[in-house]
């Protein structure tokens, strides 16, 4: 639904208007507390990119901005649409016997081994096609939009096998043509198919020799993902995995430090890996080591709340330790079955004693680093992706403030209106 293609787009009236503007790259320390705060601003589009941003006198004195179709932002917050960098959001079931097990006292690794967990998960996308699991996708896709999501990375992960996980990497590239949210293709190896429990070697190699070849010739993937955590893979496993990987061109992420402190951030870190996710039992050694990488820390405190743990992951120590974090939903059916980054911000804040201007900072522009997409989406500046979402708050620190609701009333994509709450 465009307004128009041809004319620019005028957004007028921003109560608050955060750019997240400042340096072209990642964000350190304090700088992630600068969220690039316009009164009254306003910001001009044209062809899908900023044209102008700036307090709104200013910018509605521009030639392009008389002839262009006006959005009142009625006094609101707009910013920088959210950039969810670690989801598994495709997924062919909700998995509702695991959470009322968990309430029972079921540990997430005792329900796994019950079996429950990512091999209920993969049981039930081996017996859904893939048109199905595409359009499953296709809804989340536009859930994702409603709060403010304008990007999402998109893992498999709940194949398994070769023929399985093809089927899930078909399935996303099949959404992501014509989502209105940009979605970002990551392989993840999650878990041992159970024929192969007692050949972990061979199936390392099926994962080495045709999986990780396959999806990169049929360009399906961008990252490579490892479940690497106590009984999941080991250091020395997933580390033949992400070489093999990054030697097919895939770039780097990996679950890491969610279960148990293994060395995993380290060692991924050490590969250049763009980031290391979870980190919920990360050590005051891993954060100062992580401060020397390019290595972000993607922290996902919606897992830790829904399976009642009460190990957040150490947000506080590593922004104050210089380390770039990110945040994410980790939408899945197991341990964070939301999708509302708003949630996150408020998690974030709350729990684990982030800033709301950190937490923008780690919920767009980091992610958009995350996604490997820092140069053209995350933050509102002159010839980047016109991608925002306008929340219905007058200060922007109400979002994580009025927490589990939904703020978001309009999402531009590309410069286009995608979403206006009541129009659908
Ligand atoms: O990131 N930790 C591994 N993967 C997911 C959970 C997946 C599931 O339980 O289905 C996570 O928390």
């Amino acid at each position: 639904m465009p307004l128009t293609e041809a004319r620019p787009l005028l957004v007028v009236n921003c109560g608050q208007l955060l750019t997240l503007h400042g340096p072209r790259r990642l964000r350190a320390g304090r700088e992630m507390a600068e969220v690039g705060l316009i009164r009254h601003g306003a910001l001009l589009i044209r062809d899908r990119m900023v044209a102008m941003v700036g307090p709104g006198d200013r910018v509605g004195r521009s030639p392009d901005a008389r002839r262009a179709v006006r959005l009142d932002a009625r006094g609101k917050v707009v910013l920088p649409g959210f950039v969810d960098s670690h989801t598994h959001a495709l997924f062919a079931a909700p998995r509702v016997e695991d959470y009322v097990a968990r309430i029972s006292g079921a540990s997430y690794s005792h329900i796994a081994r019950a079996g429950g967990g990512i091999r209920a998960s993969a049981s039930r996308v081996r017996s859904t096609s893939e048109r199905v699991l595409t359009e499953r996708l296709r809804n989340v896709a536009r859930l994702f939009l409603e709060y403010g999501t304008t990007t999402a990375e998109v893992k498999s992960g709940y194949g398994l096998d070769l023929v399985q996980e093809m089927k899930m990497l078909r399935a996303i590239r099949a959404a992501a043509e014509g989502a209105a949210c940009e979605l970002v293709p990551t392989l993840l190896v999650h878990e041992i198919p159970a024929r192969y429990r007692n050949k972990r070697a061979r199936f390392l190699q099926l994962v080495r020799q045709k999986l990780i070849p396959q999806a990169v010739r049929e360009g399906l993937a961008e990252f490579f993902d490892v479940f690497c955590d106590r009984g999941y893979f080991s250091l020395a496993e997933t580390k033949e995995l992400l070489g093999a990987a990054a030697g097919a061109g895939l770039k780097l992420k990996l679950h890491a430090e969610q279960l148990a402190r293994t060395g995993a951030a380290r060692m991924a870190a050490g590969l250049n890996a763009v980031s290391v996710d979870h980190l919920d039992h990360l050590s005051e050694a891993d954060i100062r080591w992580l401060r020397g990488t390019r290595t972000i820390a993607t922290l996902l405190p919606g897992s830790v709340l829904h399976l009642g743990s009460a190990d957040y992951p150490p947000a506080r120590r590593l922004v104050d330790g210089g380390v770039p974090v990110a945040l994410a939903t980790n939408f899945n059916p197991g341990s964070s079955p939301t999708l509302n980054m708003q949630v996150i911000l408020s998690l974030a804040c709350s729990q684990m004693r982030m800033t709301p201007a950190e937490a923008v900072t780690a919920a767009t522009i980091h992610g958009a680093y995350a996604v490997g997409r820092g140069d053209q989406a995350g933050s509102l500046e002159v010839g980047k992706q016109a991608d925002l979402a306008i929340m219905d708050v007058e200060d922007y620190r109400e979002i994580p403030y009025f927490f589990g609701m939904n703020h978001c009333t309009t999402v531009i994509k590309k410069g286009r209106v995608v979403y206006r709450r009541g129009l659908g």
